[in-house]
């Protein structure tokens, strides 16, 4: 009996921890997005402008899949606003390091998000996002040396 027990609160427990694993990626596609949007506006350059879209419209397709996968999870539709007291850059490349690092961070979240998920659609979705976000992450590295 306290065999089931424990296995049910450890069950409990994860799920709690993955809800709010979900409910931080949503808040940080979100983020993403803005702050590349500010960072296309900071240059006129259209081979920069080119590499930043990428992981914009990206940003937006990944904020709807985790939007869909807590819902698959939760029964309960999340959607928030788009932020507008993003941290401001002097320059742009000072935006793209923190972006090397955001993406980084991003990939290593998506990645706990895998390991907590058993089903293998959301697994699935979650694989194809830390892909992207790894592209996105080389995609930065390759600005921070154009820009150099
Ligand atoms: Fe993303
Ligand atoms: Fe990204």
């Amino acid at each position: 009996m306290y065999y089931n027990m424990d296995g049910y609160y450890s069950q409990l427990f994860r799920a709690d921890s993955l809800n709010d694993k979900l409910v931080e990626a949503m808040k940080a596609e979100r983020h993403d997005r803005v702050k590349y949007q500010r960072m296309m506006e900071m240059t006129t350059d259209p081979a920069v402008i080119k590499q930043i879209k990428f992981a914009y419209d990206d940003e937006i397709k990944h904020y709807g899949m985790f939007q869909q996968i807590y819902y698959q999870l939760t029964g309960v539709k999340l959607d928030f606003p788009i932020p507008t007291n993003i941290e401001k850059y002097n320059t742009l490349m000072e935006a793209v390091q923190s972006s090397i690092e955001g993406e980084s961070e991003a990939v290593d979240l998506y990645r706990e998000i895998f390991a907590l998920m058993t089903n293998k659609q959301m697994r699935d979705k979650v694989f194809e996002i830390i892909t992207d976000e790894q592209e996105h992450f080389g995609r930065f590295i390759y600005l921070y040396s154009m820009l150099k």
